[in-house]
């Protein structure tokens, strides 16, 4: 049985301390009320080390929001998988819409990261999804069908399995404007079926695909209760506790 998951994104919000304190609420809240999903926090390189130390990693999993795609030495500035590995993180962000767009990480560079990523054990969350022209145009299927065979469908089988897919229709990333229950169930059901075309149906059927863009404590329960959605990736609404939680209820 695939896992339901309500992952976190922090994006490039909070510093050190309003970060800690955000994971410190998280903790309690999960520890007085254990989710009935698996619950993950992406948080900016800067605070995974201290937050790692925070949460009760059995309840809620950590990860970063990227990784290099190089594997280690002069790349100023860069943090290695290995490096977020070493942190305590059990995961890591790839191919989020806005890495694509404003620093031009192509399907190749997102390849490697992916590689490198599984190679040094964590789990990735890989996003993908379309932009609005392309969804008006009605090109989503094509748009996130080549962006699977373009940076993951080259792993084994073992491999995969250590891959979440996000689907993420850019026109609602931060928009406020979610994908309806119908749309967002429609393209997961389409997302399963080139997986398990891919890798056949019992690896289609283990592989957990989130939602994201504008989800809610309001809609999460509608779009979590189709089939094909097991879960969300969520920006805005993860940068307060009680928003967080309310998403995460949503499983209850
Ligand atoms: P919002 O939830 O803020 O729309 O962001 C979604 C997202 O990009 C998560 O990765």
């Amino acid at each position: 049985m695939r896992k339901k998951i309500v992952a976190g994104n922090w994006k490039m919000n909070k510093n050190l301390q309003e970060g800690i304190e955000l994971a410190k609420e998280l903790n309690e809240a999960l520890a007085a009320e254990k989710p009935n999903c698996d619950v993950v926090i992406c948080t900016p390189f800067i605070h995974l080390a201290k937050v790692s130390d925070i949460i009760n990693h059995e309840v809620i999993g950590l990860g970063a929001e990227n990784c290099a795609d190089k594997e280690k030495g002069a790349f100023t500035g860069e943090v290695s998988a290995e490096m977020v590995k070493s942190t305590g993180a059990e995961y890591v962000i790839l191919g989020h819409s806005e890495r694509r767009e404003y620093y031009n990480e192509t399907p190749e560079i997102l390849k490697e990261k992916v590689l490198l990523a599984l190679a040094n054990g964590l789990k990735v969350i890989f996003c993908i999804g379309e932009s609005l022209e392309q969804r008006e145009a009605n090109q989503q299927n094509e748009v996130v069908k080549a962006e699977l065979e373009g940076s993951v469908f080259n792993l084994s089988e073992e491999q995969f399995a250590n891959i979440v897919i996000a689907y993420e229709p850019i026109w609602a990333i931060g928009t406020g404007k979610t994908a309806t229950s119908d749309q967002a169930e429609e393209i997961h059901a389409y997302i399963r079926s080139v997986i398990a075309d891919k890798y056949g149906k019992e690896v289609a059927e283990n592989t957990s695909i989130l939602y994201g863009g504008s989800c809610k404590a309001s809609n999460a329960p509608e779009l979590f209760a189709k089939p094909d959605i097991d879960g969300g990736l969520i920006g805005g609404a993860s940068l307060k506790c009680a928003d967080f939680k309310g998403i995460i209820d949503a499983w209850k």
